[in-house]
């Protein structure tokens, strides 16, 4: 009879048996909870463990505006760290349906390794409204890692220009905060020049101000219901040195748009975060869409050409996977078994041949044809 032979992988007795104590109780705890497998029992246990899908619970939420809350999370074991001014995916169920968006890393440096996000509502808003207004310490979020390549250079420009407006100061306060908490005295010269509606709606005014106070930076606010739009025209008397710093911008798309282009034709440098996709190709003018069937649910919702996949799809209830909704994180990508797609962001059709399965992007695809997606 061949001997049974009992390994050890490491440790010594008191760490095998541990084991075969938790052996046995997973087997029991199996047993019980049939068909659930031990996986979703430590799921419900210990869901910030190592090697569990990636999550978060709530710590707190602290109101910063009228309209926008912060939100500290202490992540699950596997939390990679970042660097200041990338985001991360954030998973939340809102009315039983699972909705992803993406939120950039407001926290500096933190002893409790906790992360922060910075929300604001925005009307109509569903995953915003949903964490602004009813997000609560114990619940747990759904993360992805951080990504992105909003930051800073290394070494640091000599003098930096941070242009930003309403919930755009949130990749800046992160990066700020890491730099002002080094001991070493900062050389870098930097000119904050945010906008917001007005004075009570400056995300993190009270912190930015100060900042100011102790000459850490020179802060220009501008609210827009009282001084009017930023023009970047007036950027050169707003800062006069303005050739000499490299700037950092993050807000809404028209001002973005206007830097890039007042920057480009000055070949100043500039690095831009944006919250949403300049769409500049629609099924106007006569580029219709067409029917998107889902294999898999069987559900076929219409899309009219200039709404993307994703949007048409959610409204019509199929759960579709996504993450930043404007064509940076790869995470709504699904396989296009036929038809054509427009590429919202430049007009580039992508056509597939029956059979076919081209990865698409339904953030920023809509239909042009009739469509068929493995989903
Ligand atoms: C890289 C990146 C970082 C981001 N960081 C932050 C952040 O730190 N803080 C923050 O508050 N938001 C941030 N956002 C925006 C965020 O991901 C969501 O788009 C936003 O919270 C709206 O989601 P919602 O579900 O509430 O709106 P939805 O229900 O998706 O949309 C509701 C309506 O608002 C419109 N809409 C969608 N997004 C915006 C927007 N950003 N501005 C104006 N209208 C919009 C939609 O077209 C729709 O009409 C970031 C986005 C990206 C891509
Ligand atoms: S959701 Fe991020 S690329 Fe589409």
């Amino acid at each position: 009879m061949t001997p049974v032979v009992l390994m050890r992988t490491s440790g010594g007795p008191d760490t095998f048996r541990s084991r075969t104590l938790r052996d046995r109780l997973v087997r029991v705890a199996e047993a019980a909870v049939t068909p659930l497998v031990p996986a979703d029992v430590l799921d419900i246990f210990d869901p910030l463990r190592s090697g569990a899908d990636l999550r978060g619970r709530i710590v707190s939420v602290t109101a910063e505006t009228a309209d926008s809350a912060t939100i500290l999370v202490k992540p699950g074991k596997d939390w990679a760290g970042h660097v200041p001014g990338q985001y991360l995916r954030v998973g939340v169920d809102v009315d039983g349906v699972r909705l992803w968006r993406t939120y950039s890393l407001t926290h500096g440096p933190r002893a409790d390794r906790c992360i922060s996000i910075t929300i604001k509502a925005i009307p109509d808003g569903k995953v915003s409204n949903h964490l602004v207004r009813h997000a609560q310490a114990g619940q747990l979020l759904h993360l992805g890692q951080a990504e992105g390549d909003f930051v800073l250079s290394d070494p640091m420009p000599d003098k930096l220009l941070l242009v930003t407006a309403g919930s755009g100061v949130t990749p800046v306060i992160g990066m700020l905060r890491n730099l002002f908490s080094k001991a070493a005295p900062l050389a870098t010269d930097i000119v904050l020049l945010h906008s917001a509606l007005s004075r009570s709606e400056v995300i993190f005014g009270e912190e930015l101000r100060r900042y100011a106070e102790e000459g850490r930076l020179r802060l220009v606010e501008l609210h827009t219901d009282t001084d009017g739009m930023l023009d970047v025209a007036d950027l050169d008397q707003i800062v006069p040195d303005l050739a000499s710093r490299t700037t950092y911008a993050c807000g809404p798309v028209g001002l973005l748009d206007a830097l890039e282009a007042h920057h480009t034709e000055r070949e100043l440098p500039l690095h831009i975060e944006r919250f949403r996709t300049a769409v500049v190709a629609t099924g106007e003018d006569g580029q219709s869409g067409g029917s998107v069937t889902f294999a898999k649910s069987g559900i076929t919702v219409e899309g009219d050409g200039s709404t993307p996949i994703l949007d048409a799809a959610e409204a019509g209830g199929v759960l579709m996977p996504s993450g930043c909704r404007m064509g940076v994180c790869f995470g709504c990508v699904l396989p296009l078994r036929e038809g054509v797609v427009r590429d919202l962001r430049n007009g580039a059709l992508t056509v597939a041949a029956p059979g076919d399965g081209v990865a698409i992007q339904t953030c920023i695809s809509a239909a042009a044809g009739a469509c068929h997606i493995d989903h």
